[in-house]
This record gives structure tokens, C-alpha cells and sequence, in this order.
């Protein structure tokens, strides 16, 4: 055979294939979620998130340095409190979970960037993430609302705010209150392109969030719309977004490729928890080598466009990949 190109000359040995290798995946691109409950000593293991826990502030301050000690940049908190009522007051109590988790994290691993999910649904009994008004959730007065929790979190000393409810004009709300109060520096990492998805179902499980009555369509995007997502992108970033993500990941690859070209700001991916449960599950089965399916998500989230990742894998994988 006579063949000029020979693609295979390229991934003949592993130097070579390195050697071209386009995308590289380090743990420094990882942010790794955690759950916050009430309590001393908690390490509640999830049922449907192998490997994962419910911790109460100290013990997630261990948790955040173990995975720190890895290479593993940051962190994003998520509160389960114990009293939910309609308008979620205990989220922007100074004395909540999250706000105890992040002093705490900021005592032990100080240069750690702490950032801290900003929503209603785990703070409210009928588990949507805004006030409910005639059976919908009203847009306008849930703004106020979580622009209390983000003033509450950057009280307590967090990095960054994630605002993940939806709800239209929160980027621009939040950035005032903040500003006002003096947190200038305290920078909104939007979830600028979240789709109502049922790979959020472990997730809920874990924070016991699930809506109560119809579902998120009201708030969350439509999973058959693309350029709506850059739409979203465009909004937030005139608002003032410093990070923006989108989310799920893995059957949103296309979203994530279309909103890396249009924006000027780092842009995350969120492996969500229907994703990692899983791997977690085929694994277990004996089904697909875990491990492997992991390293592999993870590198094509980052091919396709992410800069970071929010993903349950972070441990794991930054200790798979320091060797
Ligand atoms: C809160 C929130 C959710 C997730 C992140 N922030 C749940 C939801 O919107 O129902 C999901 C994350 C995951 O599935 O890993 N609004």
C-alpha cells in the first residue's frame, strides 16, 4: 500500500501520542461539590452518589483539605438545613451551614477559593427555587431573596457566589447588593446555562430538593434549545458575570463548544450527579471500567470547551492523574 498520510505514524508510542495529545485535563481545572448538613462530625454516605457524603462544617473543612492536598483548587458549597419554610429564610441566616462550612474551610485551607451555591430549593418546603405565587415561582420578588443569601455568603467570607435558580436578572441584582455592601471582590460564577434536566436526580436526593408540586420548566431551559443558551451567556455577562457555566455536561457538549466561542470569561461545565451515578453504577456492575469512563468524560468536557469542571469525580480523579 502505497498511503502518503498515515495518521497512525502519530500514535505509535505513548511519547509520540503525548507528545500530540490537544487537551490536557489537570487537577487544577476541578471544583468539587460538597454537601453541608447541621451537626458535629457528619460524614453521611449518599446513597445515590457513590463515594460521596454529607458532612457538617468541621468535618467538610477536612474533606475541602484532603481534596486541596491533591491539587484540587476550589470547592462549591451546598446547604442542607434542617427548618425548610416557604421563602427559605435559613439561607441567608449568618449562622447557616454554609456560611459555618465556609469559615471553617477558610480557617484550614485558607488560600482555598471557596465558592458557594446561590438558590431557594434547598431551603424551601415545596423545594422550587423562588417564592411561589399563584402556583408559579415569581421571578421578581425571589431576586431579593437571593441577593440576601449571596450578601450572607460574602458576610461569611466565601470566594465566589453561584447563582443557580434561573430566575431572569439575578446576575445584575446580586452584583449591585453586593457592591453596595462593600464585596466588590466577591465574584458571581453564574449558572448561566442550566437546563431542566433529570440528571439532576441524585442531587436532589442528596439535598432532599426535589419540588414538592410540577417540575422546573418554568425557570430552567427547554433541553431542545441551543441558541437560547447563548442568549442566556450574552445576558449574564452584561450583568456582570465574572465565570459562567453550563450544565449538565456530558449530553450538552455542543452547548458548552457554542458558548466558549462567544464568551470572553472563563467558562465551567457541570458533570452533574445523574452523570457520575452513572459510571458509578455501570461500574459496579462490572459493566465499563469506571475509572477509565471517567478520565475520558472529563477530558472531553475540557475538548469541548471548559476551562473548569464542577464534577463529584475531583478527588479521583486529581489522584489518578498526580499518579
Ligand atoms: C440547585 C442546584 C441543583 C444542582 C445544582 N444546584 C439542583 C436542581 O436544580 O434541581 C444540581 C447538581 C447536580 O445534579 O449535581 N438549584
Amino acid at each position: 500500500m502505497d498511503l502518503t498520510f498515515r495518521p497512525r505514524r502519530l500514535r505509535r508510542t505513548a511519547t509520540i501520542r503525548a507528545m500530540v495529545r490537544e487537551t490536557s485535563l489537570s487537577p487544577q481545572d476541578l471544583i468539587y461539590p460538597l454537601f453541608v448538613k447541621e451537626g458535629k462530625g457528619v460524614r453521611e454516605p449518599i446513597a445515590s452518589l457513590t463515594g460521596q457524603f454529607r458532612f457538617s462544617p468541621d468535618t467538610v473543612a477536612s474533606e475541602a483539605k484532603a481534596a486541596w492536598a491533591l491539587g484540587v483548587p476550589s470547592v462549591i458549597l451546598f446547604g442542607i438545613p434542617d427548618k425548610k419554610d416557604p421563602v427559605g429564610s435559613s439561607s441567608w441566616t449568618d449562622d447557616g451551614v454554609v456560611q459555618r462550612a465556609v469559615k471553617a474551610i477558610k480557617e484550614v485551607v485558607p488560600e482555598m477559593v471557596v465558592i458557594t451555591d446561590v438558590c431557594l430549593c434547598e431551603y424551601t418546603d415545596h423545594g422550587h427555587c423562588g417564592v411561589i405565587r399563584d402556583d408559579q415561582v415569581d421571578n421578581d420578588a425571589t431576586l431579593e431573596l437571593l441577593a440576601k443569601q449571596a450578601l450572607s455568603h460574602a458576610r461569611a467570607g466565601t470566594d465566589m457566589v453561584a447563582p443557580s435558580d434561573m430566575m431572569d436578572g439575578r446576575v445584575g441584582v446580586i452584583r449591585k447588593a453586593l457592591d453596595q455592601e462593600g464585596f466588590k471582590d466577591v465574584a458571581i460564577f453564574s449558572y448561566a446555562v442550566k437546563y431542566a434536566s433529570a440528571f439532576y436526580g441524585p442531587f436532589r436526593e442528596a439535598a432532599g430538593s426535589a419540588p414538592q408540586f410540577g417540575d422546573r420548566s418554568g425557570y430552567q431551559m427547554d433541553p431542545a434549545n441551543s441558541r437560547e443558551a447563548l442568549r442566556e451567556v450574552e445576558l449574564d455577562l452584561e450583568e456582570g458575570a465574572d465565570l459562567i457555566m453550563v450544565k449538565p455536561a456530558m449530553a450538552y457538549l455542543d452547548i458548552v463548544s457554542a458558548v466558549k466561542r462567544i464568551s470572553a470569561v472563563p467558562v465551567a461545565a457541570y458533570n452533574v450527579s445523574g452523570e457520575y451515578a452513572m459510571v458509578k453504577a455501570a461500574d459496579a456492575k462490572g459493566w465499563i471500567d469506571g475509572q477509565r469512563v471517567m478520565m475520558e468524560v472529563l477530558t472531553a468536557i475540557k475538548r469541548a470547551g471548559a476551562d473548569l469542571i464542577l464534577t463529584y469525580f475531583a478527588k479521583e480523579a486529581a489522584s489518578l492523574l498526580r499518579g
